[in-house]
């Protein structure tokens, strides 16, 4: 495993101080999220000046032709269609109370993907749509479905897709517990872990578009605009909670469960500092 990494330690090496004195998360004290985002999206706009900012959320294609050549070819004829064809079905089909999905969302639940994860006033806690896809089905009777299998990742592939090119639009209400939602998911983020020492910001801010085995890192702007995501190493299709333990286990760390406190705290933060980036899902990668 360490030596399957080298080529990433070999460019974190190469990368050295420099790329870790200029964190785009800001040193300031307050936290102010807008300024974070404005840095965020600044950093990874420098960092590749030739790709245009909604591009970002095309994960590693938008970083290299090659790929972007492939993504094309691709995008003719999805590997996620089986997914949303089923997601769509499973989306209309009511729940034994007669009940539906639909009953639970605000506009029926279409073209809303862009407000999800939010902070949720009442309990003070983010929820994200699969949290709130699950309890839509545990209020009707129904049982939870697992986070990280076939049925949970066509569902929200269907609702990504009826919200294609909408522009993330995550808000932070004048609530400190928002705010400590917030900054408890950046903390998660920056935080390094595991056996091999990573957090998440050294594969995805310092290193995107750098090669891991036969993968190309993605950039961490705009890097839950596709999700769910179809990868061929996972003959299907992966949520957000599969792609968080999965590279939680990537460096040899203990992943949350799905949906933990944590990883909705993160998934508040990485999609704050997305605003403005169109939905794109569901997406696939080689
Ligand atoms: C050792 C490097 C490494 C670390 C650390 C890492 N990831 Fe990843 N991540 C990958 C690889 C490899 C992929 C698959 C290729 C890609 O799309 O970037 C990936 C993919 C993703 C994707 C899907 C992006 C896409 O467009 O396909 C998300 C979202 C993601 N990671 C989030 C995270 C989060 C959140 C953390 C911290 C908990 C994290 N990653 C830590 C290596 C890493």
């Amino acid at each position: 495993m360490v030596l399957v990494l080298t080529p990433l330690r070999l460019a974190l090496a190469a990368l050295g101080a420099l790329a870790l004195s200029v964190p785009p998360a800001g040193a300031a004290d307050t936290p102010d999220p807008a300024a974070d985002a404005k840095a965020f999206r600044n950093y990874f706009v420098r960092k590749f000046p030739n790709v245009k900012l909604e591009e970002f959320v095309n994960g590693p294609y938008a970083l290299n032709q090659d790929m972007h050549r492939q993504w094309e070819e691709k995008e003719q004829f999805p590997p996620y269609e089986f997914s949303l064809e089923m997601g769509k079905e499973m989306f209309a089909m009511p729940f034994g109370n007669g009940k539906g999905y639909a009953d639970c969302f605000p506009n029926q639940g279409i073209g809303i993907r862009q407000n999800y994860p939010y902070f949720d006033n009442k309990e003070g806690k983010v929820v994200t749509l699969e949290l709130a896809l699950n309890r839509c089905r545990e209020a009707n009777g129904e049982p939870a479905l697992s986070y990280v299998e076939d049925e949970m990742a066509a569902l929200t592939a269907y609702m990504a897709f009826t919200s294609r090119g909408k522009p993330f639009d995550i808000r932070i209400p004048d609530d400190p517990r928002a705010l400590e939602a917030y900054q408890n998911g950046k903390r998660y983020f920056y935080a390094r872990r595991g056996q091999l020492n990573f957090s998440c910001a050294t594969c995805h801010v310092q290193n995107p578009g750098e090669r891991m085995r036969a993968e190309v890192l993605a950039p961490a702007l705009g890097i839950l605009n596709a999700m769910p995501i179809y990868r061929s190493e996972w003959g299907g299709m992966g949520t957000i909670s599969r792609r968080f333990t999965t590279c939680n286990s990537q460096i040899r760390g203990v992943p949350l469960d799905p949906q933990d406190e944590e990883y909705r705290d993160l998934e508040y933060y990485l999609s704050y500092v997305s605003n403005g980036l169109p939905i794109s899902g569901p997406g696939a990668r080689p």
